[in-house]
């Protein structure tokens, strides 16, 4: 129990500071060969793999691809660099780095929610010869519903448009103001070429006209997001373990951090029951002597005074500001389910830990992902649109807005065992009133 970050691959790499990166895009614009190119021109490859796989691509009469590395090196893990699933872990001479290739859409809303593509900073590619398609638009959606707060575009193919500076410039300007409506700055837009290696890790002459940084150089740049342990303490209840000696009666209540740090001797408070106790021990396995437990890692804990919890509350300290308990959620949503999001309807919705049923009450404003046309008429949130909404679960729930805790704001809705949507809860929202004014219905928290 000793990081919540599994699958980490060398114990120095542990003790650096890790970014965590996600990368997004249309299908085809380039995202797989911008990260090849990245691990091959800072010399992050194992000696010979390059070689290989451009040998193998001879043989075989297939055009070699820098995206195909990925797949080499999949399931591989060496100091410096290891890649599974769509996480690479790969260093720079500055700090580590935790890239997260996004795949399709409910991928990247699940992983939003489980925690592993919680993401300090993002890429958006975008194919300078093909411009903005759908999935630029919605990634960029799903990019600021998972808080990402840095966000650079980076044009690639540039070599497809003659490596012309009013192609860029143009596209440039377009995907900052769509960002822009979102509430997403772009601290910055770079123009590439995976292919050619072009400001990948590199210059390249034929964009002199570009003095900005090249994609490691602002990979450099990103501020780590600093903060989750000065935070309240936030842990969603996994699990509730009885103590392995025979005959003992304690529990082991057990988690991820999501924010904040933990000691022996704090009182602690479980959301939403209202339950207190102390905590006695951290526990580690295998056993050391613990003094405090941090955000991010896997903590288990003892309780001075026995209180009975199940999964899914919510362990806050005592001292510090509680977390949000609710019936009524304003909420932004990003709907993928093939039947629309119906006002009324049961639906599974999941927080942290915790699961219980909710039903749409109001739409207040639906945007479409894709256009960007925003409708205040509707009733109804169909697949790949976004919506502020009214969300009303059958039992309170604990949750904190995104800037006390991005972690315990967002959640997924469920249906047939299927996620069908997800988003942030932004506001406590309060009881509507008759004839109550239209936008009336979000208001800030503690209301
Ligand atoms: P998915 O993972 O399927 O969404 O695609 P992706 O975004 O990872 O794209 P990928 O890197 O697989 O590249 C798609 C195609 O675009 C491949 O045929 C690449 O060779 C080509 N491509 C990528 N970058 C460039 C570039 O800079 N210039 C040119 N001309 N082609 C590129
Ligand atoms: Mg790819």
């Amino acid at each position: 129990m000793r990081t919540g970050e599994a699958g980490t691959p060398t114990g120095e790499a542990r003790n650096r500071e890790r970014l965590r990166l996600v990368i997004g895009g249309h299908v085809d614009h380039g995202k797989s060969t911008v990260i090849g190119r990245l691990l091959a021109d800072t010399g992050s490859l194992p000696a010979g793999r390059l070689d290989q796989v451009r040998a193998r691509c001879e043989r075989t009469g297939i055009p070699f691809e820098y995206a195909f590395l990925l797949d080499a090196l999949r399931d591989e893990q060496r100091q410096g660099i290891t890649i599974e699933a769509a996480r690479i872990f790969f260093e720079t001479a500055t700090r580590s780095y935790l890239l997260f290739d996004a795949p399709g859409h409910v991928e990247f809303l699940r992983n939003m929610v489980t925690g592993t593509a919680q993401a300090d900073a993002a890429f958006l590619v975008l194919d300078a010869h093909e411009g903005l398609r759908e999935n630029s638009f919605r990634h960029g959606v799903l990019m600021s519903l998972l808080g990402v707060r840095h966000l650079a575009v980076l044009v690639n193919k540039m070599d497809l448009v003659e490596f012309e500076r009013t192609v860029f410039e143009t596209l440039s300007g377009e995907i900052q103001r769509f960002l822009g409506t979102l509430g997403v700055e772009v601290v910055r837009v770079i123009p590439v070429s995976g292919r050619e290696g072009s400001n990948v890790v590199h210059r390249d002459p034929r964009m002199a006209w570009y003095d900005g940084p090249t994609v490691v150089e602002q990979l450099d740049r990103f501020p780590a997001e600093a903060g989750a342990e000065a935070k309240p303490f936030r842990m969603p209840v996994q699990d509730v373990y009885r103590f392995p000696r025979g005959g003992d009666r304690r529990r082991i209540v057990a988690g991820t951090i999501e924010s904040g740090t933990l000691r022996p001797g704090d009182e602690v408070v479980f959301h939403p029951s209202g339950k207190r106790s102390r905590v006695l021990t951290l526990e580690a396995f295998p056993p050391e002597d613990r003094h405090v437990a941090r955000a991010g890692e896997a903590a288990g804990f003892t309780l001075a005074e026995q209180v009975y919890v199940p999964r899914g509350e919510v362990v806050a300290r005592a001292a510090e500001l509680s977390p949000l308990v609710t019936t009524r959620f304003g909420a932004r949503i990003f709907w993928l389910g093939q039947a629309p999001l119906e006002f009324g309807k049961e639906y599974v919705l999941r927080v942290g830990t915790s699961r219980g049923t909710a039903r749409m009450e109001r739409v207040v404003r639906v945007v479409n992902a894709s256009t960007l046309v925003v409708d205040d008429g509707k009733s109804l949130v169909e697949r790949h649109e976004v919506a502020d909404v009214i969300l009303v679960s059958d039992r309170p729930l604990a949750w904190d807005p995104p800037e006390v805790c991005l972690a315990m704001s967002r959640f997924v809705i469920v249906e047939d065992h299927r996620i069908v949507g997800g988003g942030v809860i932004r506001a406590v929202a309060q009881e509507e009133r008759q004839n109550a004014p239209e936008g009336n219905s979000l208001v800030g928290r503690n209301a």
